[in-house]
């Protein structure tokens, strides 16, 4: 991946100014720009960037309208108002339903409708089949993770060192035939608007860790695609990571709103709801404030000790039971 692909912007554009693909287009696109802006306005969002310079009378209304009706518009980090503008992403619940089910409630308890899985829903938990109920019922759409990818053929269990090949043996032990057909139709990425969704690391890799990256390597990942946000899990570590269109580095995502910068582009390592691997045991997602354009972590407190019992029950190894206390 060269430096030419490096000189290509967020929308896709060279410097020559021509578009490369038919990529996404930016969010909240709208060929009736009035209108959009409006419609922002009541949702929080036009007074920010272009809409209130080129429409100041219409961004105006709708804020008036927006900040007499809801409480909480004045605030940009208020969570009162966004919630049909909000969408949770999780990742790596790893068959821990305890963990699970405490992250859904916390997502509907905020009113949040829009929830996106980022894979390995099943593989060391004790409640595999659980999990994958839990995300079917609600109609979350998953995307395949390298533990679901396991289970497609022997092929893909041969990646996996012998230890974690054994517990998707006993995985595959826990699971129904419907769970087993419907992981087989799980697909490598999902798009929506401007966001590229992904298990390991963007473009489409189900497998590559993005610890493993360094700035360059980062910067060239950045360059493969063009979305504004990529959202990807499969660390168990919960990172940011920012491109300004020539050098890639990370931050940190805490329970505080981020503000996302139209003029840079992010890629999110969103942390496991199941089988943590950094220093915070709760169980942890991300919250996307679209209407705001921030975004924070949501940590939620659950009952391990339930899960590492379970895990004993089904015969798991005490080693990654461990890893949740
Ligand atoms: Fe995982």
């Amino acid at each position: 991946m060269g430096k030419q692909l490096r000189r290509i912007n967020r929308l896709g554009k060279t410097k020559a100014g021509r578009r490369r693909s038919k990529g996404p287009r930016p969010l909240w696109k709208s060929p009736l720009p009035a209108a959009s802006c409006l419609a922002g306005a009541w949702r929080g969002k036009a007074l920010q960037g272009g809409c209130a310079k080129r429409f100041p009378l219409v961004a105006a209304t709708g804020a008036v309208l927006a900040s007499a009706c809801c409480p909480g518009y004045n605030n940009p980090m208020s969570e009162t108002l966004i919630t049909t503008d909000a969408l949770a992403v999780i990742s790596d619940a790893h068959g821990n339903i305890e963990a699970l089910d405490r992250v859904l409630e916390d997502i509907e308890r905020r009113g949040v409708k829009d929830s996106i899985c980022l894979g390995d829903a099943i593989g060391y938990g004790p409640d595999p089949e659980g999990c994958v109920n839990r995300i079917r019922e609600r109609g979350i759409p998953m995307v395949l993770g390298n533990h679901e990818q396991g289970l497609q053929g022997k092929e893909y269990m041969d990646w996996f060192v012998p230890p974690v090949r054994k517990v998707l043996q006993k995985t595959r032990t826990l699971l129904s035939d419907s769970t087993l057909e419907w992981i087989q139709t799980l697909p490598p990425t999902m798009e929506r608007g401007d966001m590229l969704f992904v298990h390991g690391c963007p473009p489409d890799s189900v497998n590559k860790y993005l610890y493993t990256l360094d700035e360059d390597d980062l910067a060239e990942v950045f360059a493969s695609y063009a979305h504004w946000l990529a959202f990807a899990g499969h660390t168990h570590e919960l990172n940011l990571y920012v491109y300004d269109g020539e050098k890639a580095w990370r931050e940190d995502i805490t329970d505080q709103p981020v503000p996302l910068d139209r003029t840079r582009r992010y890629l999110v390592n969103v942390g496991a709801v199941g089988q943590p691997r950094d220093a915070d045991k709760r169980a942890k997602y991300v919250l996307l404030n679209k209407a705001a354009a921030t975004l924070r972590a949501v940590f939620v407190e659950y009952d391990a000790q339930k899960t590492v019992q379970a895990m004993k029950r089904v015969g798991m190894p005490e080693a990654y039971a461990k890893r949740l206390l």
